[in-house]
């Protein structure tokens, strides 16, 4: 059944992905937006894996929305209703996110001079995110494995530990196996994390998530603005998004506030998704595209026309699925 770019509800479940996603009460909608088969199919295995409280390990670019997946997880595992408690590893440093993942005793250190708790004990029965895993220092992490293994924190000076039932999803765009042989990753706390994964795929490897995508973050603008012309959507379309959907939630702001209220046009997008378009035009003849230009475009489109399907698109396109492997690798 075709799923549309916004979830239906039936019994608060999404009739199509089963999924009981984010949801802003107010505007009753879904906060995730997923019409891609790869997207749909990572939404799918997260819904799978909801029920359990093993850790799970999100892979994916920067951007691609490992967290929103993360907390799609929490949303629909029986502990919804406890608390969801995120972190970003990489923003701390090391003493610092000692005492705010394991809390402190009165008196641990200069300027410790209440008790506090950490982050695993604010989590208690819910979810805890760790997000940028693969930034957290050696010391922290063999701590971290002794809380994953016994179910137990001590906080920093403290003199009992306390039991605490976590959850613990974490994050990261890095190569974590590269880090394990770089010696900056435990494997044993590797495989403790990554006892279930998923992976956020690239926006580039599902485009048809692209339109859907703006104009959700159009909506979510909440500005007058009367959506994209036909040329601005072949912008988003044609551009290879780096900065996955952050960077399109970004362009879309930009598109909204240059736009006043009337159409989002190419020009009122960031300069570098006309970048590749504009600073391209040596022996150009202006309007006028160049081959790969309308080689890239009609790529794009027929991914999009066969759900991202590169066997697909290959056979469609009468070419080599390597061939268009290589063409798609010269997009990114
Ligand atoms: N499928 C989606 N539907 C709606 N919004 C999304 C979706 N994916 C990502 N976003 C939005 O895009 C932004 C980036 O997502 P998120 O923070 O989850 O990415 P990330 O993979 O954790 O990035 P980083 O690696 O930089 O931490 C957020 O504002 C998020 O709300
Ligand atoms: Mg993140």
């Amino acid at each position: 059944m075709e799923h549309r770019a916004r979830h239906q509800f039936e019994s608060g479940a999404c009739r199509h992905c089963g999924l009981v996603p984010l949801v802003d009460l107010l505007r009753k909608r879904a906060l995730v937006v997923a019409d891609s088969k790869a997207m749909r199919a990572t939404l799918r295995r997260a819904a799978r894996f909801a029920s359990s409280s093993a850790p799970v390990a999100i892979f994916g670019e920067s951007g691609t929305g490992k967290e929103v997946v993360a907390r799609v997880l929490h949303t629909n595992s029986p502990r919804a209703l406890k608390p969801f408690v995120a972190i970003n590893v990489a923003a701390l440093p090391t003493e610092l996110l000692e005492s705010e993942l394991f809390g402190h005793a009165r008196g641990a250190f200069t300027g410790a001079h209440r008790e506090r708790q950490g982050l695993f004990e604010e989590a208690n029965g819910g979810t805890l995110f760790l997000d940028e895993i693969g930034e957290m220092p050696l010391p922290l992490q063999a701590k971290l494995l002794r809380a994953l293994q016994g179910g137990e924190v001590r906080r920093v000076g403290g003199a009992h530990s306390f039991a605490v039932d976590v959850r613990v999803v974490s994050a990261t765009h890095r190569d974590l196996p590269a880090l394990v042989k770089a010696g900056t990753f435990r494997e044993d706390l590797l495989y403790r994390l990554k006892v279930l994964t998923l992976r956020v795929p690239p926006l580039r490897e599902r485009p048809e998530d692209i339109l859907v995508l703006a104009r959700h973050f159009l909506d979510a603008e909440g500005s007058e603005s009367q959506g994209f012309s036909r040329a601005a959507e072949q912008v988003l379309t044609a551009h290879s998004w780096p900065g996955n959907v952050r960077e399109l939630a970004n362009a879309v702001q930009h598109g909204a506030a240059l736009a006043n209220g009337e159409p989002i046009e190419p020009e009122h997008l960031p300069e570098e998704l006309l970048g590749a378009v504009a600073s391209r035009p040596v022996g150009k003849i202006r309007g006028l595209k160049t081959l790969a230009e309308v080689e890239r475009a009609h790529i794009l489109e027929v991914l999009e026309a066969c759900s991202g399907s590169v066997a697909e698109a290959a056979r469609a396109l009468d070419i080599g699925r390597n061939t268009l492997w290589r063409k798609l690798k010269q997009l990114e």
